[in-house]
C-alpha cells in the first residue's frame, strides 16, 4: 500500500509498506516524495491512466487494473484501488492506494480467452468441413444418377418390346426426377433445405416437351422442405404429373394442367389438376405401380394423398406437414 499527500503538489508518496517495496523492487528512499506514476512504462494503457487522473481530480475513489513495471524493468499487472481520506472539514488530505500483483490471474484470463477463441475456430472449421463434404456427396450422387439415367436411355433405345420399353421409360422418368433433385441440392447454397417450386419448374421443363397443346399453369409459392424429404416428395409429384399427362391429357387434344404449391394452416399443399376424364364412377382409382409407390411415399412423408373431382377433370392433392 501507499499513502500520498493530497495537499502537496503532484501527490507525493509519504508512506509505503514493505510489501509495496518487495513487489516493485525499489528501496524506500527511492520512492518517498515521488508521484506513483513512476511505476508506469511503455505498455501502460493510456486510457486507464486518464481514468485515474479524472477520478483523482474529482476526489473520487477508483479501481483500475493497469500494467506497471518493477525497478528491473519487468512488467506486472497491478490491481490498483485508490480512496481519498478527508479531514473533519471534508477536505481531502491523503489518498490511500492499494496495489496487488494480479499478473497470474491476467495470464489465466488471457489463456482462457485464447482457448475459447481456438474452440470457436475449431467448431467453425468443422462446420465448413462438414458442409464441403456434404456438397461433395451431393455432387457424386448427382453424377451417379446422371450415369444411371444415361444407361436407362441407352437400354430403352435398344428395346423392341413395347411393354418393356414402357416400363424402362417409367423407370427413366423416376430416376430423372431424383437426379433433378440432386442437381438442385448440389446447386443450392443451403444444403439442408430444398425449394419445391424450383424443382417443379425444372420437372415441367423436362416432361412438357412435345406436348405443346397442353396449357400449363404453375402457381407456385416458395416452399422449402428438409433436404431428406426432397427425393420422396419429388418422386410423388413426378407420378402425379406423369398420370396427368398419361391419363388426363390426350396427346394432340388441347388440355389444361395446373400445378399449385402453397402453405396452408401449417401444411404444404401441392395440387396437380388436369381437365381429363377425372375419377371413375365409384370414386376410386384402381392403383397401378405408380399410385402404389405414391401412397408409400406419402406415408413416408407423413403426408395425405387425396383425389377430388375437378370441374372438369381431376385434382390430386398432396398435403404434408410443414416444419418451421
Ligand atoms: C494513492 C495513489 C496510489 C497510486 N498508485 C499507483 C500505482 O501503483 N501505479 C500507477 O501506475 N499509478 C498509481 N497512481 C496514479 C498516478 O499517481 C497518477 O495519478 C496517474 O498516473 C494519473 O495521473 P497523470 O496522468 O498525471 O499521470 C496512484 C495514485 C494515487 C493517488
Ligand atoms: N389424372 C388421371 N386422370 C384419369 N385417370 C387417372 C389419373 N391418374 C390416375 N388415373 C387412373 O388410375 C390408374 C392407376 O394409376 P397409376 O399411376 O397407379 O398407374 P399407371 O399410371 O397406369 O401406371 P404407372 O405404374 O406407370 O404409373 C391409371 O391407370 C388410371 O386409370
Ligand atoms: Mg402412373
Amino acid at each position: 500500500m501507499t499513502i500520498v499527500d493530497a495537499q502537496a503538489p503532484d501527490l507525493p508518496i509519504v508512506f509505503v509498506n514493505d510489501a509495496f517495496l518487495n513487489m516493485t523492487g525499489y528501496r524506500r528512499d527511492e520512492v518517498l516524495g515521488r508521484n506513483c506514476r513512476f511505476l508506469q512504462g511503455p505498455d501502460t494503457e493510456g486510457p486507464v491512466v486518464k481514468a485515474l487522473a479524472q477520478a483523482i481530480n474529482k476526489g473520487e475513489a477508483t479501481n483500475q487494473d493497469l500494467l506497471n513495471y518493477r525497478k528491473d524493468g519487468t512488467p506486472f499487472w497491478n490491481a490498483l484501488q485508490i480512496s481519498p481520506v478527508r479531514n473533519a472539514a471534508g477536505l481531502i488530505v491523503y489518498y490511500i492506494g492499494s496495489q496487488v500483483d494480479v499478473t497470474a490471474r491476467k495470464a489465466a484470463e488471457a489463456a482462457l480467452e485464447a482457448a475459447a477463441a481456438e474452440q470457436a475456430r475449431t467448431a467453425q472449421q468443422a462446420l465448413a468441413d462438414r458442409t464441403a463434404l456434404l456438397h461433395e456427396v451431393d455432387h457424386r450422387v448427382k453424377n451417379n444418377l446422371q450415369l444411371i439415367t444415361s444407361l436407362l436411355v441407352l437400354q430403352t433405345r435398344r428395346t423392341l418390346d413395347d411393354a418393356t420399353r414402357a416400363a424402362l421409360q417409367s423407370m427413366l422418368s423416376r430416376v430423372s426426377a431424383i437426379a433433378t433433385v440432386h442437381r438442385r441440392l448440389f446447386q443450392s447454397h443451403d444444403l439442408e433445405r430444398f425449394d419445391v417450386a424450383t424443382f417443379i419448374r425444372d420437372l415441367m421443363g423436362d416432361v412438357s416437351s412435345g406436348r405443346e397443346e397442353v396449357d400449363i399453369r404453375l402457381d407456385l409459392e416458395r416452399v422449402d422442405i428438409a433436404a431428406a424429404q426432397a427425393a420422396p416428395l419429388a418422386l410423388a409429384v413426378n407420378e402425379l404429373v406423369d398420370n396427368a399427362f398419361k391419363h388426363g391429357l390426350t396427346p394432340g387434344r388441347p388440355g389444361r394442367l395446373r400445378i399449385q404449391v402453397r402453405r396452408l394452416n401449417g401444411h404444404y399443399v401441392i395440387e396437380v389438376c388436369d381437365d381429363g376424364p377425372g375419377l371413375p364412377e365409384n370414386g376410386v382409382f384402381e392403383p397401378g405401380f405408380g399410385l402404389t409407390i405414391t401412397n408409400l411415399l406419402a406415408q413416408q412423408l407423413r403426408a395425405t394423398l387425396q383425389f377430388e373431382a375437378g370441374e372438369p377433370g381431376l385434382r390430386a392433392i398432396l398435403k404434408l406437414p410443414a416444419h418451421g
